[in-house]
Parts: C-alpha cells; sequence; structure tokens
C-alpha cells in the first residue's frame, strides 16, 4: 500500500486521536480497579462499552491502535490469548533429594565440582520449596510487562493479565534497575482453596484434587475475570541476573527483591553447613501443617554467588541448588467404624471413618480401604490405630495398622452378607474382588445412577448434587432419574435451601438435558461396560435409540471398541422389563433419543448457522464434548479462523487462532461467555 493511499484512508482526525487516548486511560482504570483492585466503579457492559467504542475507532483508523490496545487485548484476555514466549533465560529444575544421605551425596558432588575440600563447611539459603506453579515476571522502568508461566523450561506461555490480579505481585515498583527479571511461585492459599472447592460442589462441578492443579488451571484461564475471583498469591525467589548486578549472595538478594515490595517467603534461613541446613529441613517438615500454603519440600542453595557461577549447571537443573523433598504427608489417626458404601454398580466399597485429624492443611475424617481383600491383608479393624496418608489425590488412604495399639475385643473385618442399605444378597464373581448388591431397586444404587445420569459428562445437569438428590430421594419426588422431568417449580422451591431462582435454575438445567444428542443418554443411563467413548460410537453408528434397542449381538460387535462383553451387556439391559419402562418415561418427558449425524446441523438452536473455531483447553469440558454441545445446539466447527467464522472459543493456553480472531475482528469467547450463551438458551 502506498504512502499516499494509506494516509488518505486512515488519518484520524484529531477528535479521533483525542477520544482515542481517553477511552484508552478510561480502560485501563477500569481494568485495574477490577482485576487488581477488586472494586469495579461500572457495570461490565458499560466495560464493554467502552472497548467496543475503542476498538471501532481503531478499525475505523488503523493507525491509532497500540501494541497493548483492547483490540489485541479482547475481553481483558491476555495480550494476544496465551501466546508463547521464549524465555530469556531458561527456567531450570531442580534435583531431588529423598533422604538426608541423598542430601549429603549432593554436598560431596558439590565439594568435587567446586575442588574445595571437604573440610570446609559450605553455607546455604534454605527456602520453603512452594508447590505451585513457577513464573517469571519482567519489570520495566519498575513497572511489570509480562508474566511467563514456565512451560517447558525454554518457552513459556503469556499469562500477563493473570499475573496482574494475584494481589501481593507488585504492579511497580521504585528504585528498581532499567530491566529487571524475577522468578517465584504461584500458588492457592489453602483457605482459599478450600472455599473454591465448596463453590465446586455446590454448584454441582468437580473438585479440584489438590492446590497446585488448581493453581495451574487458574492462572491459564483465558479470563483475567476468572483468575481475579480465586485470589491466588506468590512468592519472589530469585532475581535474574543477579551476580552481573554486583550482588554477592543469594541472601542479600532476597533483603532487596524485600525492599522492592516482593513477596518473598518469611520462613528462609542461612545455614552455616549442610547439616544445620539439613535441621532446617526436619524442623519445617513437622511445622508443614502451620502454614496456609502447600510445601513439599526445602531448596538449599549456595548462598555464595561466585561459587554457583563456580558449580555451574547442567542442562536441566543448576548444581548449586537441590530440593531436599519431604516424603508423603502421614498421620496417625483411629478407626471409628468401617462403613461399607454401595456403588451405582452395586459395588461395595469398605471406608474407614476415623476420628478427624489435620493431614495436609485439610480436615480427613474418611480414608478408602478399596475393597475386602486390601482390609483382610492390612487387617483393618474398628477400634485401630492407623497411619493415613495422602497422596496427589482427594481421598487419603490408610497405608497399615499400629498393630501394638490396637485395643483389646477387635475383631477382624467381614464383608456383610446383605446390603447394608436395601438387604438384598451380595453376590462376589469368582474372578472379582469386587462383591455387589443385587437389589434392582436399591436405594444407594438408585442414587447413585441419579447422580451418574446427571454428571456432568453425561446430562449435564449443573445444580444437581448429592445433597440435593438426597433430599429428593428422601422426600420421595425422585426414586429414579426419569423422575427428573417430572419435577417442577412449586416442588422443588418447597426444598431445603432452595429458593425460587434455585428451583429455576435446576429446571433450566434440566431443560436443556432433554437436548443433548443420544449418546449423552446412552452414557447416562449407566449401562456396564458403556463408557463415554463407547456411548459415542454406538449412538454414531445407530443413529436413533429406537434402532439400538433392535440391535442384534452382531450388530453390536461391529462398532468400534464394542467386543462381545459389551454387546451383551448392551442387550441384556434393553431385554430388561424395567430398563424399558424407564426409557418410555424419557421418551414422555421429551428427550432427545437421535444422534445428529455429522455434516447435517439442525437448523435451530442459538448457534443456528453460526461457526464456532475452538481453541487451548477449557475448564469445564473437553473440546470434542464443546464441539458436540456447538452442534447440538445448531452451529458449525471448523478447525480455522477465517472471515467466515462468527466466534472463536478460546480456553487457557490458546493457539495462534485467536491472534487471527483478533487481526480480522471475529468475536472471542470465553469459556464463561460461552456457557452464558448455551444458559440462555
Ligand atoms: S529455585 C533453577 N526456590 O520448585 C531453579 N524453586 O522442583 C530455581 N520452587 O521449578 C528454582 N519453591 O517452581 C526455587 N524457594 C524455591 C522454590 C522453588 C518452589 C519450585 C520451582 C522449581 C521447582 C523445582
Amino acid at each position: 500500500m502506498s504512502a499516499k493511499t494509506r494516509s488518505s484512508e486512515t488519518t484520524p482526525p484529531v477528535a479521533a486521536r483525542r477520544r482515542a487516548a481517553r477511552l484508552r486511560k478510561e480502560i485501563e482504570r477500569h481494568r485495574r480497579l477490577y482485576y487488581v483492585e477488586n472494586a469495579p466503579e461500572i457495570t461490565d457492559a458499560d466495560y464493554d462499552a467502552l472497548e467496543r467504542e475503542l476498538r471501532g475507532l481503531e478499525d475505523r483508523h488503523p493507525s491509532l491502535a497500540t501494541p497493548d490496545s483492547p483490540k489485541t487485548t479482547v475481553g481483558g484476555a491476555p495480550a494476544a490469548g496465551l501466546t508463547a514466549v521464549r524465555h530469556g533465560v531458561p527456567m531450570l529444575s531442580l534435583e531431588n533429594a529423598y533422604s538426608e544421605d541423598e542430601a549429603r551425596e549432593w554436598q560431596a558432588r558439590l565439594y568435587r565440582v567446586l575442588e574445595i575440600s571437604g573440610e570446609e563447611p559450605l553455607t546455604y539459603a534454605t527456602e520453603l520449596k512452594i508447590d505451585g506453579l513457577s513464573i517469571s515476571l519482567i519489570y520495566e522502568k519498575g513497572e511489570l510487562r509480562q508474566g511467563l508461566t514456565r512451560g517447558d523450561g525454554r518457552t513459556g506461555e503469556d499469562v500477563t493479565s493473570n499475573i496482574r490480579t494475584v494481589q501481593s505481585i507488585p504492579q511497580s515498583i521504585k528504585h528498581a534497575p532499567e530491566r529487571l527479571e524475577v522468578r517465584g511461585e504461584v500458588f492457592f492459599p489453602l483457605s482459599e482453596f478450600r472455599r473454591l472447592n465448596e463453590q465446586r460442589q455446590e454448584a454441582g462441578l468437580p473438585p479440584f484434587a489438590n492446590p497446585r492443579n488448581a493453581a495451574a488451571g487458574s492462572i491459564r484461564l483465558i479470563d483475567p475475570r476468572q483468575t481475579a475471583d480465586r485470589r491466588l498469591d506468590g512468592f519472589i525467589y530469585q532475581a535474574v541476573g543477579a551476580r552481573g548486578a554486583g550482588f554477592e549472595r543469594h541472601s542479600r538478594i532476597l533483603e532487596r527483591l524485600r525492599n522492592w515490595g516482593f513477596p518473598v517467603n518469611p520462613h528462609g534461613g542461612r545455614c552455616a553447613s549442610l547439616e544445620k541446613a539439613l535441621e532446617f529441613c526436619r524442623e519445617w517438615q513437622r511445622r508443614r501443617n502451620e502454614l496456609d500454603y502447600e510445601i513439599d519440600g526445602v531448596v538449599l542453595k549456595l548462598d555464595d554467588l561466585e561459587l554457583q557461577e563456580k558449580a555451574g549447571a547442567t542442562a536441566k537443573s543448576p548444581r548449586w541448588a537441590m530440593a531436599y523433598k519431604f516424603p508423603s504427608e502421614q498421620v496417625e489417626t483411629r478407626v471409628r467404624d468401617i462403613r461399607v458404601q454401595v456403588g451405582r454398580t452395586g459395588a461395595l466399597t469398605p471406608v474407614a471413618e476415623l476420628e478427624p485429624v489435620g493431614l495436609g492443611g485439610t480436615t480427613i475424617s474418611r480414608a478408602t480401604l478399596h475393597n475386602e481383600e486390601e482390609v483382610r491383608r492390612k487387617d483393618v479393624r474398628v477400634g485401630d490405630a492407623v497411619i493415613i496418608e495422602k497422596g496427589g489425590e482427594v481421598i487419603p488412604k490408610v497405608v497399615r495398622v499400629l498393630e501394638k495399639e490396637r485395643p483389646r475385643g477387635t475383631a477382624p473385618f467381614r464383608m456383610p452378607e446383605q446390603c447394608p442399605v436395601c438387604g438384598s444378597d451380595i453376590f462376589r464373581a469368582e474372578d472379582e474382588v469386587v462383591s455387589r448388591c443385587t437389589g434392582a431397586s436399591c436405594p444407594a444404587k438408585l442414587r447413585e445412577s441419579v447422580l451418574h445420569f446427571a454428571s456432568r459428562r453425561a446430562l449435564d445437569i449443573e445444580g444437581l448434587g448429592e445433597a440435593l438428590v438426597d433430599q429428593l430421594m428422601q422426600k420421595r419426588r425422585v426414586r429414579d432419574f426419569a423422575d427428573l422431568y417430572g419435577l417442577n417449580r412449586d416442588g422443588l422451591s418447597r426444598l431445603d435451601r432452595m429458593g425460587q431462582k434455585s428451583a429455576d435454575n435446576l429446571l433450566r438445567q434440566i431443560d436443556k438435558s432433554r437436548r443433548l444428542p443420544l449418546h449423552r443418554l446412552l452414557f447416562g443411563l449407566g449401562i456396564r461396560f458403556v463408557g463415554e467413548r463407547t456411548a459415542q460410537q454406538i449412538g454414531r453408528r445407530f443413529g436413533t435409540l429406537d434402532r439400538l434397542q433392535e440391535a442384534t449381538q452382531q450388530d453390536l460387535e461391529g462398532v468400534e471398541d464394542v467386543g462381545p462383553r459389551v454387546a451383551a451387556s448392551v442387550r441384556a439391559f434393553f431385554a430388561q422389563n424395567s430398563n424399558l419402562k424407564l426409557i418410555e418415561r424419557l421418551r414422555s418427558a421429551g428427550l432427545n433419543f437421535t444422534e445428529p449425524q455429522a455434516g447435517a446441523p439442525p437448523a435451530s438452536g442459538p448457534f443456528a448457522g453460526k461457526t464456532f473455531v475452538l481453541t487451548g483447553t477449557l475448564d469445564g469440558f473437553t473440546r470434542d464434548e464443546a464441539a458436540e454441545l456447538i452442534r447440538t445446539h445448531g452451529g458449525r466447527v471448523s478447525g480455522s479462523v477465517s472471515r467466515k467464522t462468527h466466534y472463536v472459543l478460546a480456553g487457557s493456553a490458546p493457539g495462534s487462532k485467536v491472534k487471527k480472531a483478533q487481526v480480522i475482528g471475529v468475536t472471542l469467547l470465553s469459556e464463561r461467555d460461552f456457557r452464558k450463551m448455551l444458559g440462555e438458551s
């Protein structure tokens, strides 16, 4: 394009330039109020209007656009989505030591590399090893410019907008060098983690397994408003290139970082020998539960920067630092009772009810014992003192029994012969470790099957959690999942903790479930051996429930993923009269019994005629699930962004599609926007 045509098309009038500058300032101020100070002054809609106006101006006069304008940071999303950024200095990881001896071996190697005598003690900076997510922050002229995740160590993701929502991380620092890069860890405070999981459970969403996962998920969300809701925290433990800046000791760098206003962990030490450093490790192994965040060890760093430099690094980790890892946390408690739970398929699981005890920041009152064999092998008895352990999962396990502390008169555990809930006989197949209740209408099985039916990957009835299902079953409003479609507003709003608004929300969710494709229903029915993927294959092959009901063993075995065992189970399901009755009730309730076939989008629905492109990882569904939702609501899914694209649905860590969407001017949707659109349907 020649300079002449360009200027005639784009030179903005003075008024436009002024208005754009003003809007940019306003937007920046409101973003700060919203994301950083948590004190918005205007509604989301008014804020969006400001952004829209500026974007309109920039569209008409491209020369007005600046690199950080809302055109490239649509809806407050991180600049150009979560773009990959190469680290100037790679973010290495640490070598681990799992025992004091391993730590001593590490030091012996260090002596050899440094070529100094083992007599001379080395001084170590000792720091708590925060179990979060490492980040790198770049400040220019004292202003936070960029926040990156570690990524693969060489290339991270730009999460600047999300980092800005972490209150303890300074947006600007005084008297700092021209350019400063610091590194540290963002994490979920335990109190916040508990709050988040309670909220998620109330909303019928699966809880995060641990604070680390929650932190990682939150920092990579595409919509910083969601990150801000999650109140992450952070600690900084490193300044890149500090030795070149005249520092001699790591502990001095930390002091300086603290003076600049960075959150530096207060529990650091400086130890004049490895033995002293190991004492520090022992102390924090004992005290780790005093903290409102999870730590998984202690990091030992040579305090002397000259020695650090001399020790150098391997491709993976520095030789001057080491992570002393704590063993999995264990705690002693007592078994109050062993209860047997009945699952959806009738499987019986023994669960130890424990004296409540703190472990890893949460209170534990139950631990799984898996099955009868496991209880027998460990010989866990009611009244026993036991050691329990928490791995990375939510439910802890019983490691062993302290037999010396066994009270008198205890008896070995025996699996009941009748179902503890309905009294039916228990059956255990010869080749299985699992015992099952044989009662067809066992309330425990019904409860679990309703919960499964309503779960996210089945009929996705958000808000129908355990407490509500229990109430509905106790009050006999619901006996099986077909009854869900007979619930009404009056009946629901008379339940405990259920107002009219929640009742309406739930009814909307139930209504929405009627329109899901057949395979979701197939999965929701809970046919033995029919998981999500098999349900998809079966749904696609037969197209309608009626055709599936007529399918022979041979027809079924012709489907990918379906062998004789699965085929027989499907046939057995449809041979049961009670199941056929259930299906007829679902049909009368208006559930969709068909699978939309690829290439033929329905003509109606909120997404009718709209083309979507998906990128990044979504929080609430897999990409396939989102694609399927779009299709069932009348939309199309395409693999690449073009002028024909209506929406780009971007999860965390999206690819270049976001950039392209911004360039073309395609509307970007966050997961939240997407859900809203679905909810409004
Ligand atoms: S120093 C060259 N100090 O642990 C690596 N790391 O397992 C410098 N971490 O990737 C890391 N607390 O994410 C250091 N006080 C601390 C730390 C810490 C947690 C993490 C960090 C690192 C990982 C290695």
